[in-house]
């Protein structure tokens, strides 16, 4: 478990070196599937250096990686990796950016880091160990009162047409007075609601690596997690609601629009 340990904090640590070294420097950017879907050559080098310490520990574990794709092997160990989440935002100079690193064993979360060099924010959980920043162990908020709640959200650059349009929910929580900010790293809106910052998070259509740690921080920081029909969730599911449980039933009324 050490050897587990050290290794997901070392490759958080030299994948952070990489994102602060190069932030507001000169970097390749390029887009992706849509325009504004951006990857630099910055999420290469830093899934490079991750997956490399990965491979040189455990050669026998499977990885899911953002640019990479999946490399399967026969292993209960599974590796879930976003090299940097926040992409938009580091290519632009935002410093709310970060590296996303989550294992898995036999299909259950065993630990997650998200570290956000630029803000100097190393988020880390361990089943059942509870979760921590910068050494520090968090709670999610004790907020009761929804009316009063601080939220934040994000928008998929692709949605069914027979879905609601993600902005209708956006509209509803404006539309009840809520301050709802929008800081474009999913991972970051996980971590800001284990910490309790926010009281609640909702997003529509992330991918595993979006989710993977930052869902294990929030757990184990005491918060709920699940899909828009309050099921349980896993980081392969594509709804995520995530809050500190006090305002979740509330939150859910409002994304099903039963107010
Ligand atoms: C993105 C961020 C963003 C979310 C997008 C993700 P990336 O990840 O998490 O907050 O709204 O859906 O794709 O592309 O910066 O790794
Ligand atoms: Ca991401
Ligand atoms: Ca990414």
């Amino acid at each position: 478990m050490e050897q587990l340990r050290q290794a997901i904090i070392d490759a958080a640590n030299a994948a952070g070196k990489i994102i602060s070294s190069y932030f507001q420097g000169v970097f390749t950017v390029e887009s992706k599937d849509g325009k504004n879907n951006l990857v630099t050559e910055v999420d290469n080098h830093s899934e490079k250096v991750i997956i490399d310490i990965i491979k040189e520990r455990f050669p026998g574990h499977s990885i899911i990686s953002e640019e990479v794709g999946e490399m399967i092997q026969d292993s209960e160990y599974q590796w879930i990796i976003d090299p940097i989440d926040g992409t938009v935002n580091f290519a632009h100079g935002i410093p709310i950016c970060c590296v996303s690193i989550g294992l898995r064993h036999q299909g259950k979360m065993l630990m997650g880091v998200v570290y956000n060099p630029l803000m100097n924010e190393f988020f880390f959980a361990e089943r059942g160990k509870g979760a921590f920043l910068n050494g520090e162990p968090i709670r999610v908020s004790a907020k009761q009162d929804f009316k009063t709640a601080c939220l934040v959200t994000g928008f998929p650059y692709k949605w069914p047409e027979t879905k609601e349009h993600p902005i209708k929910v956006f509209e509803r929580m404006i539309l009840q007075g809520l301050p709802v900010r929008r800081l474009g790293s999913a991972a970051i809106d996980l971590c800001w609601v284990a910490c309790g910052r926010f009281d609640g998070f909702w997003e529509y259509n992330l991918n595993s690596w979006d989710v993977a740690a930052g869902y294990l921080i929030v757990r184990e920081a005491g918060g709920r997690i699940s899909n828009f029909d309050g099921s349980e969730t896993t980081v392969f599911d594509k709804e995520t609601l995530a809050t500190n449980g006090h305002i979740h039933e509330a939150m859910l009324r409002v994304i099903n629009n039963k107010e």
